[in-house]
């Protein structure tokens, strides 16, 4: 087995266990709290799906580094391979019983994204790519969507946790493509949202103020599937992930100009 497949097998393995923690715990009473702002939450289902995620990684993987969203990863001096880790994308949807979040497992090789699992646990789906390898979802092979027109196009956004008090906030791409799409889907797991426009369901998927841990996955599964992800402007996504614009390729252009015009000022 290759290096890059035993980290696959790896990812696999830990996001699966991960996920049945999820699953178990599912509409459970669970502890909850706030971290950065009001709405922004934690439970100790997100602390106990990272530690199972580290500690399979240090057990196995010692000399890789990871950084993971509650804080527990370490760095590691001249590490070639960085695992970049949320154990539970979609927390407030958790925390309210709604039923969509994952674990999202993403592995760079001297900063390249390499490997990407995601893991919905209610659904059983685990999508899963290696660079040049192609995207799949439970082992079969998937693709972006053909949509060629914006106006046809099933959209998925999120908003940041700091909405409440930022002028930054979305609202404005959002009035904008409500009016241009065929409709716009506010789901709240943006590693999901990446996997359904790397499967087709969604067309495109943009947001702003993400972190590393929501798309170090995602986006490489939209790139495998044959997408296209860039920032909001058209350039490379950026490593913390602050911008992202991931598409099926074909409506990307339209989606820039859309997102352009709307920020844009009056
Ligand atoms: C959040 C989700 C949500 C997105 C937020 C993220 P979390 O991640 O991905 O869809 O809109 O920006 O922070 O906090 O549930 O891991
Ligand atoms: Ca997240
Ligand atoms: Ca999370």
């Amino acid at each position: 087995m290759s290096e890059t497949d035993a980290v696959l097998d790896l990812a696999v393995r830990l996001a699966r266990a991960a996920g049945a923690i999820q699953r178990e715990r599912y509409e459970t009473r669970l502890e909850i709290r706030a971290k950065t702002t009001p709405i922004n939450l934690v439970t100790e289902v997100d602390h106990a799906c990272e530690k199972l995620v580290v500690e399979g990684i240090a057990a196995e993987r010692p000399r890789d580094a990871i950084l993971a969203e509650e804080g527990s990863g370490r760095d590691r001096e001249g590490a070639r391979w960085r695992w970049v880790i949320d154990p539970l994308d979609g927390t407030v949807n958790y925390a309210h019983g709604y039923p969509r979040f994952c674990v999202s497992i993403g592995v760079e090789l001297d900063s390249v994204r390499t490997v990407g699992v995601v893991y919905d646990p209610l659904l059983d789906e685990l999508y899963s790519a290696v660079r040049g390898g192609g995207a799949l979802r439970n082992g079969r092979p998937i693709r972006v969507s053909e949509t060629e027109a914006l106006g046809e196009s099933l959209l998925a956004t999120g908003f940041a946790y700091d909405v409440r008090g930022s002028d930054r906030d979305n609202l404005d791409h959002f009035a904008a493509l409500v009016k241009r799409s065929r409709a716009v889907r506010r789901d709240g797991s943006a590693a999901l949202d990446l996997c359904y426009v790397a499967a087709g369901r969604f067309d495109g998927f943009w947001e702003l103020k993400l972190h590393a841990w929501d798309v170090a996955a995602g986006l490489l599964l939209v790139e495998e599937a044959g997408g296209r992800a860039s920032d909001l402007r058209g350039g490379p996504v950026p490593p913390s992930g602050r911008e992202v614009l991931a598409s099926n390729g074909r409506i990307h252009d339209a989606l820039l100009d859309a997102l352009a015009r709307a920020a844009a000022p009056a």
